[in-house]
């Protein structure tokens, strides 16, 4: 059988951590894309080094040739300028509307068949400029934000309640930003309703750290997060590599469900060998849904100025 392809565009921060993960889970040869020379091809190599210790079977290697990506089984986008300290997301939205732009058509060509997967910010105005530009089925393009803010918020939860992270399930639906809505109904330990487990001032102070994930670690570095968006993105591509079926929120492309009526938002889907299999629809409360349509109307903004550019 032979090995799956898996691209990542960018080799700073994120993708070049998304390429060692890939690589070291083994999910197959894997192609770093950057636009400064050598850098792509120094980090893929270095990489390469460590696989002796890790003992991967696939290839990493660097380009700045489109060609070296050519029929990909996934691109994972990643490049886009990072935030900064007093930076929002949504502050990065015209350049990296452009950077996206020119990586998507360079997909469109190059990689007809890929499950697209993007990482950089605003998230879900890049997807769906990724969407726009490749012209992909929209079950094929996808953005990673929910596995990392599930992630975060079961971290913080796990933190205070002293449990293994490893047995908490969180979920989490909206926009990746300040407005993206935590479930702490739909979040569980073990099974167990976090909302038996923790005090509802608690949950609401750890739902607040959720929201604000990003910037906590931007004001700690003076730049973005990485292991984590990169481990969530992995996740991703491995669901789909593995036609896993894993139940997990990612930035989809919603219609009627929820009543969202045209936009890239977060929400559970199954992730399988077709990509988004199936948008999971909770029964929301009166709060949850109306939280999720003042997420979904902020994306919507973004979009719009979107669609003024490209
Ligand atoms: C974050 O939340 C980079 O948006 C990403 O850290």
């Amino acid at each position: 059988m032979a090995r799956k392809k898996i691209t990542v565009v960018g080799a700073g921060n994120v993708g070049a951590t998304t390429a060692h993960i890939a690589a070291g889970k083994d999910l197959g040869d894997v192609v770093l894309i950057d636009i400064i020379a050598g850098f792509g091809e120094g980090k893929a190599l270095d990489m390469s080094e460590s696989g002796g210790v890790f003992a991967f079977a696939g290839s990493v290697t660097g380009s700045t040739d489109w060609e070296a990506a050519k029929d990909s089984d996934i691109v994972i986008i990643t490049s886009g300028l990072p935030r900064k300290p007093g930076m929002s997301r949504d502050d990065l939205l015209a350049r990296n509307v452009a950077i996206v732009k020119s990586v998507s058509a360079h997909v469109a060509q190059n990689c007809p068949d890929a499950f697209v997967i993007i990482v950089c910010n605003p998230l879900d105005a890049m997807v769906h400029t990724a969407a726009k530009v490749t012209g992909f089925a929209k079950n094929k393009v996808m953005g990673m934000a929910g596995a990392l803010d599930s992630a975060r918020f079961a971290y913080f939860i796990s933190d205070e309640l002293g449990v293994s992270v490893g047995d908490i399930s969180g979920v989490l639906m909206g926009g990746h930003g300040d407005t993206m809505v935590p479930l702490p109904r739909y979040t569980s330990v073990a099974g167990i309703p976090l909302t038996e487990l923790m005090a509802e001032e608690k949950i609401d102070e750890l739902v607040e750290r959720a929201r604000k994930g990003g910037i906590e670690i931007v004001n700690l570095l003076g730049y973005s997060a990485y292991y984590a968006p990169a481990a969530g993105a992995v996740k991703m591509a491995e669901a789909i590599l593995k036609d896993k079926k894993c139940v997990m929120s990612c930035c989809a492309y919603c219609d009627s469900e929820y009543k969202i009526g045209g936009a890239f938002v977060g929400v559970p889907v199954v992730l399988g060998g077709a990509g988004i299999e199936k948008i999971i629809e909770l029964d929301l409360n009166d709060n949850e849904r109306n939280a999720l349509k003042e997420s979904v109307d902020h994306v919507k903004q973004l979009v719009a100025k979107v669609d003024e550019m490209i």
